[in-house]
């Protein structure tokens, strides 16, 4: 691609998607039609590259317009945005949704991923690609790749997709088709006749339809109606097997409350919490939170009232709050059962933390491949703001706070918190360094606090039950209810809620444990960056320090449960894989060791080991533990590291020569 502004004017959809999103082009150096005005001005400067942060949409209008960004309606986008076209290049090959090249306006994501890979996505795999080539064969695909040549391969490509966030219904798939009003399926679990279809007519008139010149009504990116082909979605309960328990707190609005209506989720105790925020005040949420006890949920467990305290106190000013709903953590879903199933209840809360911390606007940064999540985001959001729950004045409190979404395009970086700020900034989503941390330092370069999803949930409760209140459930140090994202082989994958403190075995006989005749050999906690139990180790609580006692951590709530019919050699060489591929690539240690951890795993897992491959995974693993800039370098060998010294997986590879390093050139 040749890095320049090009001549070459954008097709009309191009041009239309783009105009939906930005408006209408208003001079020729935004690539409009040249006029008398454009002769005695120039656009340029600050207000020129403000809207910078408006890339990535950009960058998604287009894609799901057509299916692929073309060079042209780069230029385009960059023009509209005064954004050089090497930086957008840069940013646009960054996430894996994107694409650069020519590609059919079907596509079809299969999950390759650990949990899915417990439950079949192998077989999956090959009846896909049985029926539609080897994956990304389509027009496009790489010079000299074998492609099947029938009309449905024509019409639709195909990826081996990391963790969808689906892994409760494994094997899943997800299926995205371009057009005018973007449509998709998702389909768990998920068989190749249902996914493999060709794409579907345009609707007529889609083609090349301009905007109308005015920015169009904020709408549901997707349509709500999903392609046909897969079976119809399951209601988000049929994820929470607990579903309809008196005791449950975070979970007890899915379905009870209809997600799709404000007047149900008030009806079921929606708003109380804000009210109650309004008549303590700033300070006091603060107060009430930090009495609680509550700590983050997103992984990293820090005490979300010193988060606040910490930015509400900068005295820079806007500041912002950013819920970080990007969960792309391997087998978690959790954050996507909320939104799905209780979405007013994170903006109710997303209120209350702009209200604590002084922000009148929030991000909510979701992950690219949650569609069902967005819609009903979208929809709880225009109804609150159209009953003055967000807008001016906040149930007339003079209270200003309004949530503006983004949403996350295929990069699991994102999540980092550093990372979703480069990304809603339309830069490259590559973590910074720290310090500064986000409360000083943080979107835009203003005080901000970044919230996983379930965190912010459990600001209502507080807020109902007082600080003290919700403190006494749990234990001291690990306060409050706690999801589990509960998957693998056990009977009733799912989310579920219990206090901090349970144990793990009473989850998983909750979970209705493995198949009659089945053991677990094996737990992973917390996710890819997270670490192996072994089946007779359950019975440690699940706290903090619980966890950190046992040796692994609780992160994001992952409880990925292997029996003995899994191939652990081959997980850990899927969750190589997935580090390797997510690697921002900005830091030497993980960049590298990433791709040597992998090598090494798959040497050894086809039993073609030199003896030098412990030895090596050691050493590269503490490379990046001590070296790597972000949580994911630092984590990426902590499963594989846990698998090799507590489950013995790879315990008969000859150990390497002691005079092996000597001998190597
Ligand atoms: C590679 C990486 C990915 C992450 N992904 C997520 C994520 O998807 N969701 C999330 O809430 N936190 C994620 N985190 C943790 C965030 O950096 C941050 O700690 C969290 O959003 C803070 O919110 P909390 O205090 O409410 O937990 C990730 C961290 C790393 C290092
Ligand atoms: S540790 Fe990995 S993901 Fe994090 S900044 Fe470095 S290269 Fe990027």
């Amino acid at each position: 691609m040749d890095l320049q502004h090009l001549e070459a004017p954008p097709t009309d959809a191009e041009r239309a998607a783009v105009d939906a999103l930005l408006g209408p082009a208003g001079s020729a150096w935004e690539g409009g039609d040249r006029t008398e005005g454009d002769l005695r001005r120039a656009d340029g400067g600050h207000t020129a590259r403000a809207r910078r942060d408006l890339l990535l949409p950009a960058l998604h209008a287009v894609n799901d317009r057509i299916g692929w960004v073309s060079e042209e309606a780069l230029g385009y986008i960059c023009r509209r945005l005064t954004v050089p076209p090497a930086e957008a290049y840069g940013v646009a090959t960054f996430y894996s949704m994107l694409s650069l090249r020519e590609r059919p306006r079907r596509q079809v994501h299969v999950c390759t991923d650990i949990a899915c890979a417990a439950r079949g996505a192998q077989r999956l795999r090959a009846e896909v690609a049985e029926r539609l080539g080897e994956p990304g064969h389509a027009p496009g695909a790489p010079e000299g790749a074998p492609r099947a040549d029938g009309p449905e391969q024509q019409d639709v490509t195909w990826a081996e997709s990391p963790c969808l966030g689906l892994c409760e219904r494994a094997p899943a798939a997800l299926v995205l088709e371009a057009g005018e009003r973007p449509r998709y399926a998702v389909a768990a679990p998920a068989t190749a006749e249902e996914v493999c279809g060709p794409a579907l007519p345009e609707p007529a008139g889609a083609n090349g339809a301009s905007a109308n010149g005015h920015r169009p009504a904020p709408r549901t990116t997707f349509s709500p109606e999903p392609l046909p082909g897969p079976a119809a979605e399951p209601p988000p309960e049929a994820s929470v097997p607990q579903v309809g328990d008196p005791g449950l707190i975070l979970l007890r609005r899915i379905g009870a409350a209809d997600p799709e209506d404000l007047d149900s989720y008030r009806a079921h105790g929606g708003y109380t919490a804000l009210r109650r925020a309004l008549l303590l005040g700033p300070s006091g949420v603060i107060r009430e939170v930090t009495d609680a006890g509550l700590a983050g949920r997103g992984g990293a467990a820090f005490p979300t009232g010193r988060k606040w305290a910490a930015t509400a106190q900068r005295p820079e000013t806007p500041r912002y709050l950013v819920c970080n709903a990007d969960e792309s953590e391997p087998g978690t879903f959790k954050d996507r059962v909320i939104m799905e199933g209780d979405p007013f209840s994170l903006i109710e809360a997303m209120t209350v933390a702009g209200y604590a911390i002084g922000a009148q606007t929030g991000y909510l940064y979701i992950r690219g491949e949650y569609p069902r999540a967005l819609s009903r985001l979208e929809n709880a959001i225009a109804q609150a703001r159209a009953r003055g729950l967000l807008g001016p004045d906040v149930l007339g409190s003079g209270f200003s706070f309004d949530i503006e979404i983004r949403r996350g395009a295929g990069a699991y970086i994102c999540g980092e918190e550093t990372a979703i700020f480069n990304s809603i900034e339309g830069l490259r989503g590559e973590p910074r360094s720290k310090p500064p941390f986000p409360v000083e330092y943080g979107l835009f370069g203003r005080p901000t606090a970044v919230n996983n999803v379930e965190t912010l949930v459990n600001v209502l409760p507080i807020l109902q039950m007082g600080g003290p209140g919700y403190a006494s459930i749990g234990v001291p140090g690990s306060t409050g209810p706690k999801l589990y994202c509960v998957s693998g082989t056990v009977a009733r994958p799912g989310v579920y809620e219990l206090p901090f403190g349970a144990t793990l075995r009473e989850l998983l006989e909750l979970a209705g444990g493995c198949a009659p005749g089945r053991e677990p050999r094996a737990v992973l906690l917390g996710g890819a960056a997270g670490g192996f139990v072994r089946g007779d180790e359950l019975d440690f609580p699940l706290t903090v320090q619980g966890a950190r006692d046992a040796g692994t951590t609780l992160g994001s709530g992952v409880v990925l449960v292997f029996d003995d019919t899994v191939d652990m050699a081959a997980v850990l060489v899927r969750i190589a894989a997935f580090f390797r591929d997510e690697s921002c690539g900005q830091c030497v240690p993980c960049r590298v060791g990433t791709v040597r951890q992998e090598e090494a795993l798959i040497r050894l897992s086809r039993g073609a080991g030199t003896g030098t491959e412990l030895p090596l995974l050691r050493e590269v693993g503490a490379a990046m533990r001590d070296a790597s800039i972000c949580g994911l370098g630092q984590t990426a060998w902590n499963a594989v590291e846990s698998a090799i010294d507590r489950l013995g997986v790879f315990a008969g590879a000859a150990p390497a020569s002691p005079t092996a390093p000597e001998e190597a050139p």
